[in-house]
């Protein structure tokens, strides 16, 4: 134990397994310029409080840039003993500019506060990047919308023909969804964006250390107020999982609607050969492995929230070393969703769409609602003319007509209020623009939320 930190009081040597299972240098690596600018923060504020002298701050913020360059540039050498980043800088700062004044560098501190503050620095940069990823795919969803917004499809529930809509308005109803991702990604990196730095192992600094100070260097928001729940906290990193799950539900959602769309059956839209691969047996495959994944990455996304929360639950107060087990959940999640996101923008702004097939799969038993509807403006209660219009459907069924083609007098035979303009009931543009309230699918609801889309991006 002599080469560890904490060395002081052990003597007999760790088992080499458990020097493996406890270091987390080989992923926490990943934070070393947080912790590097979380030193330098930390140092310049006890410069500022008599525990080091300015020479002694000037060598020691010198000699950690040096060790940050050595990172940058892949020529840091783990040495035994560095069993996080936090160590091995303080172990490599000791060689560069002598154990003498280095060994002042940690005091007050504890790695408990450091973790914390290097993770939450990460992770803000982190999702600042995936707003801007999030971001982008709201703006393809929105101008395919724009650009495409005359083509009508069918509306499906339970997978069933239901009543035709704009595919824009399809492309928007992912929109919304991930509008919404958008705002909650904004409110979630508020928690995120606080500083535990200063709060020590548990209890507080002794040295009267600038918190603000050290907050603002360092780019956070503000201060977190308590101490033992600041070094105990992983609620961020839950918090953040909780906010990708829900995003890579409507990513997995939003690709399943594609997979099945891109059937030779659906044949409404081809992904680019950018997002598709090909079978090694059979040589006509186009397979949509990009949504594939996008489903499939959704469990991972899933697995690693659950598997948090259940290593954070029983945690007694403060810092426990089951609380490093929140580093890998974190780093996985952020290449997880910002990959996906990135991925998923791709996709949608190069699929191909085919205008022809999603028309050829109305059909006319689809605008029943519209017949209902029709009978309804002559002052039918509704409840009346479902039935009727149920009615006409099954006619159709048993004449083996298509509604369309049923004449007056046969849907007169079902109610004596259908009229000669019945038969303009059975056009899918009108279908489609009588949805003129907010949210609807008429064209202008549909250019109303490309609105609201923009304006929750430019918010
Ligand atoms: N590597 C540790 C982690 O990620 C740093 C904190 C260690 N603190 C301690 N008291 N053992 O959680």
């Amino acid at each position: 134990g002599e080469n560890m930190l904490w060395g002081g009081r052990f003597t007999g040597g760790l088992d080499p397994l458990m020097v493996q299972y406890n270091e987390s240098l080989p992923f926490d690596r990943i934070l070393f310029a947080e912790d590097i600018a979380g030193s330098i923060a930390f140092a310049r504020a006890n410069s500022k409080n008599g525990i080091l002298t300015k020479d002694e701050f000037g060598q020691i913020e010198k000699g950690l840039k040096t060790i940050e360059k050595e990172w940058a540039e892949n020529k840091f050498k783990v040495a035994a003993g560095d069993e996080d980043i936090h160590t091995a800088n303080e172990r490599r700062l000791g060689e560069v500019i002598g154990k003498d004044v280095a060994g002042k560098l940690h005091t007050g501190r504890s790695r408990n506060e450091q973790v914390a503050t290097d993770m939450r620095l990460w992770l803000n940069k982190r999702m600042l990047e995936i707003e801007e990823h999030l971001e982008a795919l709201m703006m393809v969803i929105a101008s395919r919308a724009e650009a495409e917004i005359d083509h009508i499809m069918p509306g499906y529930t339970h997978l069933q023909r239901a009543q035709p809509v704009r595919w824009a308005h399809w492309l928007l109803s992912y929109g919304s969804q991930f509008s919404s991702d958008l705002e909650r990604l904004r409110e979630t990196r508020k928690r995120v964006n606080r500083s535990p730095l200063g709060f020590g192992a548990l209890a507080g600094n002794p040295f009267g250390i600038d918190r603000d100070q050290m907050a603002k260097e360092l780019g956070f928001d503000s201060v977190m107020p308590n101490s033992m729940a600041g070094v105990a906290d992983r609620d961020f990193v839950v918090e953040f999982l909780q906010w990708g799950s829900m995003l890579m539900i409507h990513v997995s959602r939003i690709a399943e609607d594609l997979i099945l769309y891109s059937t030779a059956e659906f044949g409404f839209v081809q992904l680019a050969d950018a997002y598709s691969t090909g079978s090694s047996l059979m040589p006509q495959k186009k397979n949509p492995d990009s949504l594939e994944l996008l489903r499939g990455k959704s469990g991972r996304a899933f697995g690693h929230l659950a598997g948090l929360m259940m290593s954070v639950k029983g945690v007694p107060s403060t810092y426990n070393k089951d609380l490093q087990e929140s580093l890998e959940p974190m780093i996985d999640h952020v290449k997880t969703v910002s990959d996906s996101i990135q991925i998923l923008t791709g996709v949608t702004s190069t699929l191909k769409i085919f205008p022809a097939k999603m028309e050829k799969a109305l059909s006319p038993d689809m605008l029943a609602t519209d017949l209902a509807e029709y009978l309804v403006r002559k002052g039918v209660p509704f409840r009346e003319t479902h039935h009727t219009s149920g009615r006409v459907v099954a006619l159709a069924e048993k004449t083996g007509k298509p509604m369309d083609q049923l004449t007056v007098k046969e849907l007169q035979g079902v109610d004596a209020r259908f009229g000669e303009d019945v038969k303009l009931c059975f056009d899918y543009q009108k279908s489609v623009e009588q949805r003129t309230a907010k949210g609807g699918c008429s064209k202008s609801a549909c250019r109303e939320q490309i609105e609201v889309i923009k304006k929750t991006i430019d918010a």
